[in-house]
């Protein structure tokens, strides 16, 4: 989607996937910014560990604990920290790494986009409680849902994610477990663990303690499958349904406009992703 993107603005720039070992980030980052990289994505393992490793976070990577997007900004003898670009003629005298978190607000964007979901005052039930479920978790309960049902295999992880959200959040309710009465209508559930991405995974619901008929919408973040078992059983629910495709590409578009300074083509680079991972 970048490339596409890149070539829509005429752009000579590229993406490119590189994998690196947790014990290498450090010096990845440091030889990407050497070699001029405008920035970086990172993702898993890496997105947590970058807290500790770029020179300045931005509010969104404070925020939310992790970071997802890297700029490098330098500054010339007579500028102040500039982003990439701006360095043809003057090279700068020094650079920096800054930390941006563009994951939280695409999952916002693509429930607003592709569910009209708007999440102030919603009950909403999270499945997962990982790297993803936890920034989910604290971005929904900073767009003010009512009541929040967290749900995970290992218990541990959603009474830390109740705590700090207790902190945060206070007006929020957070259950730890699947909503009772009289929460027995709720407006969304979000998969935020890995059960889908393979075929003969269960369901990361437990239909006989929460039935998909009690809910309004059902929000995958997987998206390949296109539709995992779960958006296929929500659909023959009667639920509105999406995948992650959105937010996948509303963290990357944010990315983009933070590498570049430039709004992001949207539609170029939708089409972009579903022309690769789907084949349309
Ligand atoms: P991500 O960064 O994508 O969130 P992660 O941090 O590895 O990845 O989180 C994966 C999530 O899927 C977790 O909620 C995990 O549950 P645990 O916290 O108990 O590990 C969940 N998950 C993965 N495999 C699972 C399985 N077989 N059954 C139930 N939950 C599972």
């Amino acid at each position: 989607m970048h490339n596409a993107a890149f070539a829509a603005l005429g752009l000579d720039w590229r993406y490119l996937a590189f994998e690196v070992a947790p014990d290498n980030l450090r010096a990845a980052i440091e030889g990407a910014k050497v070699m001029g990289f405008a920035g970086l994505n990172l993702t898993v393992p890496h997105k947590l560990l970058a807290v500790t490793m770029v020179d300045a976070l931005d509010e969104s990577a404070r925020v939310w604990g992790a970071v997802n997007t890297v700029r490098f900004e330098g500054r010339t003898a007579n500028s102040g920290w500039l982003p990439p670009g701006h360095f043809d003629k003057d090279p700068p005298v020094e650079t920096r790494t800054v930390g941006f978190n563009t994951d939280a607000d695409a999952l916002v964007n693509s429930l607003r986009e592709d569910l009209q979901l708007e999440l102030s005052g919603k009950k909403v039930l999270l499945l997962g409680a990982g790297g993803a479920g936890r920034t989910a978790a604290l971005r929904l309960a900073a767009e003010n849902v009512s009541a929040l049902f967290l749900v995970n295999r290992t218990f541990s992880k959603i009474l830390e994610i109740q705590h700090e959200i207790r902190q945060k959040f206070p007006a929020v309710y957070v259950g730890l477990d699947y909503p009772t009465p009289p929460h027995s209508e709720i407006d969304l559930i979000l998969n935020a663990t890995s059960l889908g991405l393979k075929s003969d995974d269960p369901l990361p619901l437990d239909e006989k303690l929460f039935s998909l008929k009690q809910t309004a919408a059902v929000y995958d973040m997987i998206y390949r499958p296109a539709a995992t078992p779960l958006l296929q059983a929500a659909h023959a629910a009667g639920c509105r349904t999406a995948n992650g495709l959105g937010m996948l590409l509303h963290q990357g578009a944010k990315a983009f406009e933070i590498w570049t300074g430039q709004p992001a083509p949207l539609a170029v680079m939708r089409q972009a992703l579903e022309q690769n991972i789907y084949g349309r």
